[in-house]
């Protein structure tokens, strides 16, 4: 059946204008430089550092980031009785940010800083969870606020993921054994949540005695699993993929020795 004339018009218009609109869009992000903008409150700065800030002896402000998986900072220490403001961003997708306890809940949204304070007036240790679904390590992504009596223990301020893993990874991050410091990174960075140590495949395969291992990839070709191959899948993902997984690990921000110790610690399950 041949479309009547009006609705074959409203097509036409629809579809031009719709590719109008994609190419401007195409346009506006290559050649003009305009990209989702993520400023500070007082338009200052962008929020794409996390900061601690103390404005009293009893006021706090804490700048943090989400981001798959984590937050950044990872642990906030503040005196009981203080107020806490808190200015919140992501850098990749939506998160969620629910401090329990507490009637804080915010959506962490790329490229706007979501605002909130809070007296916390009970001491102890309250539990902050993304409960928005953000991919495969969603239920890894935590951190905590911990309320102190004046003189307690350490100072005041913030600390970055890397102190405040879960175990194992607490009492490796204090050594110097590279494969003790990956261990710790592979359940801070979120690689536990697809690759399994046990050798069963998760949502990507395991790492379980794969180094040195000749690996099948999904052009057919084969690899063999050394600290190149290694290397190469940790910070560029989709290079070589593994056959039968798809192309859905990010590229994770790791430094240069990062890397080394996740590298000899996938070495060393076997
Ligand atoms: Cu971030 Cu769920």
């Amino acid at each position: 059946m041949a479309f009547p004339k009006l609705e074959k018009k409203v097509l036409i218009t629809a579809l031009v204008t719709s590719a109008i609109h994609l190419l401007l869009i195409a346009f506006a992000a290559t050649q003009l430089g305009i990209t989702v903008p993520t400023c500070f409150s007082d338009g200052s700065r962008p929020l794409d550092q996390a900061a601690f800030i103390k404005k009293t002896d009893d006021h706090f402000e804490v700048q943090i980031l989400a981001k798959m998986w984590s937050f950044e900072p990872s642990k906030i220490r503040i005196p009981v009785g203080s107020r806490l403001d808190i200015f919140l961003t992501s850098l990749d997708v939506v998160h969620g940010f629910f401090i329990k306890g507490t009637n804080i809940n915010l959506m962490a949204v790329p490229g706007s800083i979501a605002n909130a304070s809070h007296v916390f007036r009970q001491p102890g240790e309250y539990q902050v969870i993304c409960h928005e679904y953000c991919g495969v390590g969603h239920q890894n992504m935590f951190a905590t606020i911990e309320v102190v009596e004046e003189g307690e223990g350490e100072a005041f301020g913030m600390t970055y993921s890397q102190s405040s893993a879960p175990d194992p990874g607490k009492a490796a991050s204090e050594t110097d054994d590279p494969g003790a410091k990956g261990a710790a990174l592979y359940s801070q960075k979120g690689c536990i949540a697809c690759h399994s140590i046990s050798g069963e495949a998760g949502v990507g395969p395991t790492l379980k005695g794969v180094f040195g291992t000749s690996v099948e990839l999904s052009d057919g070709s084969k690899v063999i699993a050394d600290e190149a191959y290694l290397k190469e899948s940790i910070l560029d993902p989709h290079a070589k993929l593994h056959k039968g997984f798809g192309p859905i690990m990010p590229k994770l921000p790791l430094t240069d020795t990062e890397v080394q110790e996740l590298i000899s610690y996938i070495k060393s399950i076997k």
